[in-house]
């Protein structure tokens, strides 16, 4: 068996996976996040290390035979949240987590110093959420605890640290950093020189499916581990997501509505230069990359609006209601701006809106005005991989809430204009982690075999004709409303 570890923002999820990529057993444990001030976003190491622990404690209760046939461990882990360590190891601070939005003026002041230099070697622009800019914000508002910064790691990185004692990080993660020179796969040094990065700061480098140790001693003893169990360094959790939903060539996209939205897709090269209006990291998979658009709140412009208009009603019902409604709601247009934007208006500023209200609509008609709009933006990244690099998807593998109603799934189909896939089984990133840890084991030999074996679609969804046509028609007046309404937020 191999374990996967999903290192999230909510909780730890570890799932045990089979050579036939059937996952036997899952257990999950919660942490809790840290606001300590509006905007700031925080996380205790030692809480991942604890809920990871009773993670492992409970598969290994569940399942004894783990103790002497568990053959591996990798990771997925939340992307760019800082971990700083002192001399010892020690954490010198709490995590400052990616949706921690303190770092506006370290994120100007890189994109001033760097200029175009910052898309040329890292693919991306400045965002709060990277690491670079949270590392800046510690040197000039913790001195004391910038005097003392050894090392920096990234979570999941962390915990492998924990389980073999070794200190690496994996570069699919890295790519998040703005420290990484995302074509060369190495850190980029002009850039931690002009600003002050200390290059011992900086981890070694390595693979997904390197070995990055063995389970540690004290930690089987705890555990109850008897076997050699090796630990693989694992990747990003979009990079993790991505391979568990098989998207490991250019014709499947990715559709994953959360509580966020991301529309990804596989690059085979680094050559496509869509100027930071999409991030593009390393992928998991050796010498590959990945483009993604983010909706700020997808799922959660539902769940507002769920819980503003109509709290006594399930999610289910309200989307069984929202299926009468007809396509375009009824003339009501969405924007699902109500936290700022990440893709393709890179605008924490902007706010969300209802246009077009009309005495004669209904509850129905707002809600699917949401579901269309949301999906409406997340066509926005599909839309600038179709013109920038002329990419042409086959199918879009579906995940996440936006997968769990057949009318949503149609209107993706719909409205991407490309056929839509379901997971049989969705285990999210945790799925990409086993595989990972699968292919460091030597089960197969690339993470594109195991993917042939482990990922298993389940239902289809085709575009409608003349549905599609309505939609383009839609969506064209959708691109107008940001820069129409884009100054009443500022
Ligand atoms: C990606 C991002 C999030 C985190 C969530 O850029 O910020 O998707 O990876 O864990």
């Amino acid at each position: 068996y191999v374990i996967g570890i999903d290192l999230g923002t909510g909780s730890v999820k570890g799932l045990v996976v089979d050579r036939n990529g059937k996952v036997i057993l899952e257990a999950a444990e919660n942490y809790p996040l840290h606001h300590p001030e509006k905007g700031y976003s925080e996380q205790d190491p030692a809480d991942w290390i604890k809920g990871t622990k009773l993670v492992l404690k409970q598969l290994i209760e569940t399942m004894p035979e783990l103790k002497e046939r568990l053959s591996g461990i990798s990771f997925s882990g939340q992307m760019h949240s800082l971990v700083l360590l002192d001399q010892q190891d020690q954490p010198l601070r709490n995590a400052i987590l990616w949706n921690d939005v303190r770092t506006t003026k370290q994120c100007e002041e890189i994109s001033e110093t760097l200029g175009d230099r910052l898309i040329d070697k890292t693919k991306n622009l400045a965002l709060e959420g990277f690491t670079l800019p949270k590392l800046l914000w510690v040197k000039e508002h913790e001195p004391d605890i910038w005097k003392k910064a050894a090392h920096f790691l990234l979570p999941k990185d962390y915990l492998s640290f924990w389980l073999t004692g070794n200190k690496q990080m994996e570069r699919s993660d890295a790519a998040g950093t703005l420290l990484l020179n995302v074509m060369e796969q190495e850190w980029d040094l002009e850039i931690a020189d002009a600003f002050g990065i200390a290059r011992e700061l900086l981890p070694t480098l390595t693979a997904s499916i390197d070995k990055v140790g063995t389970v540690r001693k004290s930690v089987c003893e705890e555990l109850g581990i008897e076997g050699n169990v090796a630990v693989f360094a694992g990747g990003a959790d979009n990079a993790c997501a991505a391979l568990g939903a098989g998207i490991v060539d250019q014709n499947r996209g990715l559709c994953s509505i959360g509580t966020s939205g991301v529309f990804l897709a596989y690059e085979g090269t680094h050559e496509q230069n869509y100027q930071g209006k999409l991030h593009f990291f390393n992928h998991v998979i050796p010498n590959s990359y990945y483009s993604m658009g983010v909706t700020l709140a997808a799922g959660q412009s539902l769940t507002w609006f769920k819980e503003t208009f109509a709290p006594q009603m399930s999610f289910d019902a309200l989307i069984q209601e929202a299926s009468k409604s007809p396509l375009g709601s009824n003339g009501l247009l969405f924007t699902p701006y109500i936290m700022g934007e990440r893709t393709p208006h890179v605008d924490s500023q902007v706010r969300g809106s209802f246009i077009g209200l009309d005495a004669g609509q209904k509850l129905n008609d707002f809600t699917r005005a949401v579901i269309e709009g949301i999906t409406f933006s997340l066509k926005d990244a599909q839309v600038l991989m179709e013109g920038i690099a002329g990419k042409q998807f086959e199918e879009i593998v579906s995940v996440g809430g936006g997968a769990k109603s057949d009318l949503w799934l149609q209107i993706q189909a719909d409205i991407f204009n490309t056929k839509i896939s379901t997971l049989k089984t969705e285990q999210g990133p945790g799925l990409g982690a086993a595989m990972i840890a699968a292919v460091g084991c030597g089960w197969f030999n690339t993470l594109e075999e195991c993917a042939k074996a482990f990922v298993v679609y389940e239902k289809e969804y085709y575009p409608q004709k003349s549905a599609v046509e309505k939609y383009q028609q839609l969506y064209q007046l959708y691109q107008q409303v940001y820069p129409q309404t884009k100054e009443l937020c500022h």
